[in-house]
């Protein structure tokens, strides 16, 4: 895939997920196949006061390119200050977040809002295109409400803006998370535009990857919550897409020190307090399927500090050798 000038081969994304999508994620992301990776979204509101936690959030890491940095706000001109912030800061690629449907959010006429707005969507594609140099994505829902072609016609329409890619997660505003996603949508988007289209939504394993990409004829597949404690998804997806077999997912003893690596990273960079907080979630996903993951999640949810969550992840350890043992 080819999003402007750059490359996008093998054609594997992962997805911004907000409060996820660190530095130190999208590393992870990175080194298990994910050819390009996305930060969850930025406020370009905020971007403009420059607040520390903001101007954090423009900092990337060496080793994570190609970065596209994601911004959202309501006001075309805002949002094009905040994509040459971005570029500024070495991103690779700019997306403007027309998806997320939190309240704040679209009760402030960003996100999936622009999607009930395309003249204020368009307007803030072409603002950007014109800000800046490195390409730009828009992200987008089938629309706001269950009504119609919302997605197609807004696609055909930020194309014409000068946008070089798009991204579909294909259900409505109002049904967040809930629901099937309904592929249909990303086919529908393909056919009407000439840019690369990238499928978002309920690919858990390569398996899916693989038949999203067939039903839809999308160019390039992007993985949230499946790569959840399981960044080895983005190889097998790769694999996949490339009509070779998957390589295994790593036994728990290899995903149990990769937990422990990305606890390092996170906490190298937020520091212990943020990170040990950050990496909670994380370490409950890394461990499903270990023998009393349950206690142990409820353990880790009480953790507090860095050795702490690391004796955890021993205890994991153990448990896990201990039923293997069992079994022999
Ligand atoms: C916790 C969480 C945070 C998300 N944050 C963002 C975001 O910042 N920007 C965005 O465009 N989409 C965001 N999404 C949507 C995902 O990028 C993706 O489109 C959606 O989760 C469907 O894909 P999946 O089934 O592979 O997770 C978020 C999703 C989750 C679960």
């Amino acid at each position: 895939m080819l999003i402007g000038s750059l490359s996008i081969d093998p054609p594997v994304v992962a997805a911004p997920m907000s409060g996820i999508s660190d530095r130190s994620f999208r590393l992870i992301c990175k080194e298990h196949g994910a050819r390009l990776v996305y930060t969850g979204l930025v406020s370009a509101n905020a971007l403009r006061y420059r607040s520390a936690k903001t101007d954090d959030m423009l900092e990337l890491h060496p080793d994570e390119h190609p970065v596209c940095l994601q911004v959202f706000g309501a006001d075309p001109e805002l949002v094009a200050a905040a994509a040459s912030l971005a570029e500024a800061r070495g991103a690779d690629m700019v997306d403007i977040n027309m998806g997320c449907s939190v309240p704040k959010v679209v009760k402030g006429a960003a996100g999936a809002a622009l999607m009930a707005d395309p003249a204020r969507a368009e307007a803030m594609a072409r603002a950007v295109v014109a800000a800046v140099k490195v390409p730009l994505g828009v992200k987008l829902r089938s629309g706001w409400r269950e009504r119609g072609e919302d997605a197609v016609a807004l696609a055909r329409r930020l194309e014409g803006a000068g946008i070089s890619v798009i991204a579909v997660h294909p259900r409505w505003a109002d049904q967040r998370f809930r629901g099937q996603p309904d592929w249909s949508v990303i086919a529908r988007v393909k056919d009407a535009v000439a840019v690369p289209v990238i499928g978002s939504g309920g690919v858990r394993s390569a398996a899916e990857a693989l038949q999203m990409r067939r039903q839809t004829g999308c160019d390039a597949v992007m993985v949230g919550r499946g790569a959840l404690g399981n960044p080895w998804i983005f190889r097998q997806v790769a694999a996949v897409l490339a009509g070779k077999p998957p390589p295994p997912r790593p036994r728990m003893e290899q995903r149990i020190a990769m937990a422990a690596r990305h606890l390092a990273l996170v906490v190298e960079d937020k520091g212990p307090k943020s990170g040990v907080l950050q990496m909670r979630k994380h370490l409950t996903w890394y461990l499903r399927g270990v023998p009393g993951a349950r206690a142990l999640r409820e353990r880790i949810n009480r953790a507090a500090t860095e050795p702490e969550l690391r004796a955890l992840l021993d205890a994991a350890g153990e448990a896990e050798a201990g039923a293997l043992v069992g079994h022999r």
